[in-house]
């Protein structure tokens, strides 16, 4: 037998949770072909892993990644941290079957300016993505946000019943060529007005698919249970597993009340399918939002279209130095990017921890100044809080990465170290691994991530400037079987 790769005394941490263990790994064509102690075959490049950990490739289940992985398809803010899916389409807005009539409306503006939103279909989406052969692979949730700009003239209101029944033909349609479920983002101004029923009427869509349904709450402030019990009923209603996007308790009255919040979870889990995603930092970032404008943590503006040379600054200081009130600077700011000071650490761990969280990164990379999870968030998990601060076992923090997100996402024969299942893999130092980006210097690869295959492609190496571009569009599975 003559195979392509072979990986050589490596520690396999398969991605399943279970204990790691010593031996060959051999991959042929886009596959993973064998897997035992020692292997005897001829193959045509051997990497000796010995100290090294192979794992199956990180899936970065939230992403805003739309719209750059087609532009800049090394994608290297992704490929240094070992990712080898990102699932795109969260927090309600998605560049798939999304059509812009005027200017693009917030949170939107995160993906991309109005000339980039040119896929009114997945169809189209997926044919760019394949076209563009990023070097990782893409998947898809269809936003909500996004289907009410499509057939909404104004979106602070309540959807009509006849714009519900425009959207969710759009929704069926998406499903349909391979959408893996709708996201929502009921928190921003432009979907906080719809009602309950109106997200219910869309998630009726995803039953038969079985496609999941994630949420940005409603609210991550106090009113965080109400916002909980509200995505746990539309997951019932429509019978359909719910995601609940970086889950956190925002703001200081909220700090350390994720005791509550994953007591809750418990308690549903017993009834229906329910997970969440995680970024492993105490500070969020999004568009500047006035009403989360608030002296208790620090605010840092990150760009501001109206005062670009304000970016990297404090809101208190800019405030200062303009002699008005931070809600007044925040304003003239608008429309403007964020850092937000508002988690409590104990609630990051325990979220983080919490057996049904996946990592996701939330990384924003269309910002000048990002919040460091863009090239952080997965090294960070690894090598801060899984081995200095001993929060879990590696092959815990793994799972969380791999094969509980491929699993959760429906992502057939990805998220494990198994013989057919694809080769997207990752070698990584454990000893070294760490997140690099920072604060202050966002934009730094991590350390420790030796090389990144990609459906069998060599794609990424740290030292070795590998560039590789063997992603594929990936889509939803049907119920039937194979598509
Ligand atoms: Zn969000
Ligand atoms: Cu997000």
């Amino acid at each position: 037998m003559m195979v392509d790769w072979l990986f050589k005394n490596v520690t396999v941490i398969d991605g399943s949770g279970g204990p790691q263990y010593r031996g060959d790994v051999a991959v042929a064509g886009d596959r993973i072909v064998d897997i035992a102690p020692s292997l005897n075959v001829d193959a045509a490049q051997i990497i000796n892993g010995a100290g090294q950990v192979l794992a199956p490739g990180f899936i970065d289940v939230h992403t805003h990644d739309d719209i750059n992985v087609i532009r800049m398809p090394e994608y290297l803010p992704k490929m240094s941290q070992g990712i080898t899916t990102v699932i795109v389409g969260n927090c309600g807005i998605s560049a798939a079957a999304a059509t812009m009539k005027g200017a693009v409306p917030d949170p939107m503006n995160l993906l991309g300016e109005a000339q980039h939103f040119i896929y009114p279909t997945v169809e189209a989406y997926a044919q760019a993505v394949e076209a563009a052969r990023p070097a990782l692979n893409v998947g898809t949730l269809i936003g909500h946000t996004a289907l009410r700009n499509n057939h909404m003239d104004n979106l602070f209101r309540p959807a009509t019943v006849s714009e519900i029944t425009a959207m969710r033909n759009d929704l069926r349609e998406a499903l349909k060529q391979g959408a893996l479920g709708m996201s929502s983002g009921l928190a921003y101004a432009t979907a906080f007005e719809s009602t309950t029923e109106e997200v219910m009427a869309l998630a009726e869509e995803l039953s038969e698919a079985q496609g999941v349904y994630t949420t940005h709450l409603r609210s991550e402030f106090e009113p965080i249970l109400e916002a909980l019990d509200e995505a746990f009923r539309i997951g019932r209603h429509a019978q359909v597993p719910v995601v609940v996007s970086h889950h956190k308790c925002a703001g200081a009255k909220n700090w350390g009340r994720t005791k509550e919040t994953l007591a809750f979870f418990d308690k549903m889990r017993a009834q229906q399918e329910i997970g969440c995603d995680c970024y492993p930092y105490s500070a969020s970032s999004s568009t500047l939002d006035l009403k989360q404008v608030t002296d208790e943590f620090d605010i840092v503006i990150t760009w501001s279209e109206p005062h670009p040379d304000q970016a990297g600054k404090k809101l208190q200081q800019i405030a200062d130095d303009w002699q008005m009130s931070m809600l007044e600077a925040a304003k003239l700011l608008m429309p403007a990017g964020a850092i937000y000071y508002n988690m409590d650490e104990q609630d990051v761990r325990r979220v983080l921890s919490y057996p049904v969280t996946m990592i996701g990164s939330d990384g924003l990379p269309n910002d000048p100044m990002p919040h460091p999870r863009l090239w952080g968030a997965f090294p960070r998990v690894l090598g801060h809080y899984c081995r200095d601060e001993r929060l879990f076992p590696l092959t815990m923090a793994i799972h969380k990465m791999t094969g509980l997100s491929a699993a959760r996402f429906q992502l057939p024969e990805r998220g494990l170290i198994k013989t057919g299942y694809y080769a997207d893999l990752v070698l990584l130092d454990p000893q070294t691994v760490r997140d690099v980006a920072s604060f202050s210097d966002p934009q730094q690869p991590a350390d420790g991530i030796n090389a990144v295959m990609v459906n069998g492609v060599m794609s990424y190496g740290r030292d070795k400037h590998i560039i590789g571009r063997a992603g594929r569009f990936l889509r939803r599975q049907s119920q039937s079987g194979k598509e």
